[in-house]
């Protein structure tokens, strides 16, 4: 009935989050309000290192994709379920740190790390480098060797696979900004040069082929492509790989159309194809890293709101107009994407009308979506859209000096707070 299977309805027709009330939590912390559940969310990494320990002996480390949704309080929760992170900038870095996160668990990403950047990598001993440009890196080799520091890395490659996504976040193909390409034969002068780095530890590689691909094709290809890149430079350079970090992207539920594997079936099948590679060739097993970032928190996330205006256009469409909108998840205007919605104090009802809910910005894209199936809308309302606990906080923005709202966790039926609602004041704050 519902996306997520953390979502019911109570005695009261209202939907719960990890058995807690959303018409509750709409009341005490207003709306728009993101909540998430946080049992689900260890669930979720409990399944993606589960069938690394199933399918590749444990060799392997998880590293959540901090980009999907970073605040303190998740890095606290990936630490104590020994997780590792992706970061991409100093901000996401300086929260884990904050948060008390072991950095040396953390792979640094990004096309264009600032040398800022690159120096607070430097300073807090980030695990693992991932080296987007031959520019970055002659400057990592430069900064390490300043420090008489030998500095770990991997190489972002792109393994030249399509995978079937959104062409915005698709990544793996040969146009793309991010890393160096295979077929040019690019990718094999980045590692000749790295390892001819005097203060650059060369580690492995990584590569990330996009994001929300629903089948396992196009991470066994690129899986493929990378032990015969890596068997290439043991031949040719006599280099030993020892980490393969394969990224993130695996397909969650939106809507009801969606139909995603189950999460161990990607690792089961991307450990196969190397597993069965080592098996034939001379090459030795690499440590795995994984990077899924939407598959750990979006499915744990909903969204509340509450409805206003109500407006019937005769044979066109009925807006019902809500509290947030593209400030608060831009991914309808950016990606078009579809969610499901209900109303969370309706719960139990059919869902009999079909209708595009708005948000409250002046833009007229600025949508939640269009065509949503949903129960009969009323003023005041609570709409709930789900599976919002990725790419939505995290691609928040204050257009229009909107407030960006508050973040609660649920766990064993308790709910607190993780962050907080901004105020108009946090809205003035850096204005002379
Ligand atoms: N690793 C790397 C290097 C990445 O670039 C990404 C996502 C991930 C891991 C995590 O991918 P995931 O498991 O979350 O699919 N804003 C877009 C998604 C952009 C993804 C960017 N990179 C959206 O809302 O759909």
């Amino acid at each position: 009935m519902f996306v997520s299977d953390n979502l019911c309805v109570n005695a009261n027709g209202n939907l719960t989050i990890g058995g807690v009330d959303t018409v509750d939590l709409a009341k005490k912390y207003g709306t728009p309000l993101y909540v998430m559940d946080e049992d689900m969310i260890r669930r979720e990494c409990s399944v993606f290192q589960n069938s690394i320990d199933k399918y590749y002996d444990g060799h392997g480390l998880v590293c959540y994709a901090s980009k999907a949704f970073s605040c303190k309080e998740i890095y606290r929760i990936m630490q104590s379920e020994n997780m590792g992170i992706d970061v991409v900038s100093a901000g996401e870095l300086y929260t884990a740190v904050q948060a008390g996160f072991d950095v040396s668990k953390a792979c640094f990403h990004g096309n264009n790390k600032t040398l800022e950047e690159l120096k607070m990598a430097l300073d807090y001993h980030v695990g693992r480098i991932v080296v987007d440009n031959i520019y970055e890196m002659e400057t990592l080799n430069r900064l390490a060797g300043e420090r008489n520091e030998i500095i770990s890395v991997l190489l972002r490659i792109k393994p030249g696979v399509d995978a079937h996504t959104h062409n915005f976040i698709r990544t793996g193909q040969i146009d793309s900004k991010f890393g160096f390409a295979l077929e040019t034969g690019e990718a094999f002068e980045a590692v000749k040069k790295a390892l001819s780095c005097p203060n650059m530890e060369l580690k492995g590689l990584h590569c990330h082929i996009g994001s929300q691909i629903l089948d396992t094709q196009g991470f066994t290809a690129a899986a493929e492509v990378m032990m015969e890149f890596i068997e290439m430079l043991k031949i040719k350079l006599g280099y030993e790989t020892l980490d393969l970090n394969l990224g993130g992207g695996y397909g969650i539920r939106y809507t009801q159309e969606d139909d995603p594997l189950p999460y161990d079936a990607y690792m089961k099948a991307i450990a196969e194809v190397i597993n069965g590679f080592c098996e034939t060739h001379d090459v030795r097993r690499p440590f795995i890293l994984i990077e899924p970032g939407r598959s750990i928190v979006a499915p744990a996330g909903i969204t509340l709101y509450t409805v206003g205006g109500i407006k019937e256009i005769p044979n066109i469409r009925t807006y019902v107009s809500v509290d947030g909108g593209m400030c608060d998840n831009p991914r309808y205007i950016l990606y078009q994407s579809a969610y499901d919605a209900l109303i969370a104090n309706k719960a139990d009802q059919p869902k009999t009308e079909k209708v595009t809910i708005a948000g409250k910005c002046c833009e007229s894209g600025d949508l939640i979506g269009e065509n949503m199936p949903i129960q009969h809308c009323e003023v005041g309302d609570i709409i709930a859209v789900c599976a919002t606990g990725a790419y939505n906080y995290s691609m928040a923005s204050n257009y229009n000096r909107l407030q960006k709202p508050a973040v609660v966790f649920v766990k064993d039926g308790k709910d607190r707070i993780v962050v907080k609602r901004e105020t108009l004041d946090d809205i003035v704050r850096y204005d002379i």
